[in-house]
């Protein structure tokens, strides 16, 4: 669907608006405007196979690049075993979602306003000892009900689908996936399983993008 570059840095939508890597990211999040016709994607989650193939860097910058568009975005951390967004953000992480699936705390007293206009971040809060339980509860199904009643699109940072269920329970709850892949990183069996997962659980994954393209690799007339 499309192919992010390997500038380093993980927010270069927001250091770097005009290079290519940010328009890739834009590109990304128009194939998946486009990818539905009869109804709009507003729950999206990037999965992958395994480990450090760039889902939280991809959600991450999606998320910007649909801000900077003019829409109301949250990024939720639904990585509970190692949430990074609060890092990326650079927001605290005392309280999180956790706090609020917990009933210690409500969801407006959690969220955090970004650098960027229109982006908030809901982070993952203190780890807890069930992750996949709370990810699963009622009490998050209710919460994302409420949570879309204020955002336009609601973006998820979730752990590799082979690891835990996690990302699968993530994926029922959303209107489109988009699987990550990192160049020539990861056996192809592995994706395989895990687009099998998803599939399993009926989750609608819109297309593939392939992470860490080294420019030198692309063939001339490739775009990014
Ligand atoms: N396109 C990219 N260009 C440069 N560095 C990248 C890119 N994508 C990912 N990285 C780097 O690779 C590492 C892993 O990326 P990231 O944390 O996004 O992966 P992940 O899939 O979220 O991993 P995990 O499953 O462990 O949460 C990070 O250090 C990140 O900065
Ligand atoms: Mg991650």
């Amino acid at each position: 669907m499309s192919r992010q570059t390997n500038d380093k840095g993980t927010l270069v939508t927001v250091a770097n608006p005009q290079s290519i890597s940010s328009e890739a990211y834009r590109k990304l999040r128009t194939n998946i405007q486009f990818s539905s016709i009869d109804s709009q994607i507003r729950t999206i989650m990037i999965a992958s196979a395994v480990s450090g193939e760039g889902k939280t860097t991809t959600i991450g910058n999606l998320a910007v690049a649909y801000a900077q568009e003019g829409k109301k975005v949250l990024l939720m951390d639904t990585d509970l075993r190692k949430p990074a967004l609060h890092r990326m953000f650079n927001v605290p992480n005392h309280i999180g979602l956790t706090s609020v699936l917990s009933s210690q705390y409500q969801v407006t007293e959690v969220l955090r306003e970004t650098v960027v206009e229109g982006l908030h971040v809901l982070t993952s809060g203190p780890i807890p000892p069930n992750p996949s339980e709370m990810i699963g509860s009622r009490k998050m199904l209710a919460l994302l009900e409420d949570l879309k009643e204020e955002y336009d699109v609601i973006l998820f940072d979730t752990p590799p689908v082979l690891a835990v269920t996690d990302a699968l329970i993530i994926s029922s709850l959303c209107d489109g996936v988009i699987l990550v892949v990192s160049a020539g990183k990861v056996k192809k069996d592995l994706v395989k399983k895990a687009k099998g997962y998803l599939e399993h659980v009926n989750a609608r994954i819109l297309g593939a993008a392939l992470n860490n393209v080294q420019h030198s690799k692309r063939r001339y007339g490739e775009d990014a």
